[in-house]
């Protein structure tokens, strides 16, 4: 199948790049800017092919991942070209700027964009560009994602999700759309930004990070599916603390900071949704690893501390 990965060289899109490319389809990477390291290089880099590999092999069972990569040893095949590919196209969601061409012989899209600070209308305005699009390529199947709970704290930028979810679900093209809890690398960013503040965001407030590359085999699974309507949510393996998860990034080379309890009462619905849970889906916890084992596997992602001790 060939699947255009709207952001693909984002954080998820990246994985859901190298998902496609290991299960044999054609992955077109879609963004304003080209990654520096090459078309094909950037997209499902070598972190993303591990995140994705491991979240395969926790799907297929240890054992026979097990078996399969002692198979595979015997036959000297240890890095097997993937028998998909990828390549870059360059496009803007915003002005529409090189869409069509983008779109051209794709079978499916995966919108994997994010603009973290548009407000209420502009991640709208831009599926329903991208919608357009898709219908005039002769698409036939949209898959979007989403955030677990957004419509529970829908201000900002979770009101501006839910504001894309109802042109999905109201748009041209037959879709799938799947919620997920709040990716590692947010959380990992949040603490390394407060850090640089010399700050460490604490207290109850509610967290299930998952894996991005576990999320991409439940896209690209949809993408094989069909659409499928709203699918089940999915959320990291354990629902934890801000103050358990600094803990682990103290753990795992943090530096010293003063602890900033959140969520603020000043963060209103927000602040409510993390504290009450709504941001999480205990009964959708999927496999992978927690933040803390995210941290040991994902050294180029752990604090500088760990990268530092990790070169030595
Ligand atoms: N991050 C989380 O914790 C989390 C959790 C659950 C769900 N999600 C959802 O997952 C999706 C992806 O999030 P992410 O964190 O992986 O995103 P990200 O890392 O910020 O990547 C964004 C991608 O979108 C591209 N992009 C941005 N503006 C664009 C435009 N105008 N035209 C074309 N491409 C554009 C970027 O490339 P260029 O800038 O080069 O164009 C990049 O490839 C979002 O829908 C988000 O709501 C995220």
């Amino acid at each position: 199948m060939q699947v255009a990965v709207i952001g693909g060289t984002g954080v998820v899109g990246r994985c859901v790049v190298a998902e496609l490319v290991a299960r044999g389809h054609t992955a077109l990477a879609v963004s304003r800017t080209a990654p520096a390291d090459g078309p094909a290089a950037a997209p499902g880099g070598r972190a993303e092919r591990e995140g994705a590999e491991r979240a395969r092999a926790e799907r297929e069972g240890a054992e026979r991942a097990r078996a399969e990569r002692a198979r595979a040893e015997q036959e000297g095949a240890q890095h097997a070209a993937p028998s998909g590919r990828a390549e870059h196209r360059r496009a803007d969601l915003r002005s529409g700027d090189g869409l069509a061409a983008a779109l051209d012989g794709a079978d499916a899209v995966v919108d994997a964009s994010n603009d973290q600070r548009a407000r209420k209308d502009e991640l709208a305005r831009a599926s329903r560009t991208l919608l357009a699009a898709e219908a005039v390529a002769g698409v036939g199947h949209h898959v979007a994602i989403s955030i677990v709970g957004c419509d529970r704290a829908a201000v900002g930028y979770y009101g501006a999700k839910v504001a894309q979810e109802q042109v999905v679900t109201s748009g041209p093209v037959a879709w799938s759309l799947l919620r997920a809890t709040q990716f590692h690398q947010l959380i990992a960013w949040a603490f390394s930004a407060a850090g640089r503040a010399r700050l460490r965001p604490t207290g109850r407030a509610l967290i299930q990070p998952i894996d991005p590359a576990v999320v991409a085999t439940r896209l690209v699974g949809a993408v094989e599916a069909g659409p499928g309507g709203r699918l089940p949510d999915v959320g990291g393996p354990r629902v934890q603390t801000l103050a358990e998860l600094a803990a682990d990034w103290q753990a795992h080379g943090g530096a010293a900071a003063l602890p900033l309890p959140l969520p603020l009462r000043l963060i209103g619905r927000t602040g409510r949704a993390l504290r009450d849970g709504s941001l999480t889906a205990p009964g959708a916890a999927a496999p992978g690893p927690t933040f803390a084992q995210w941290l040991d596997l994902d050294r180029d992602r752990a604090p500088a501390a760990v990268r530092e001790s990790a070169a030595r």
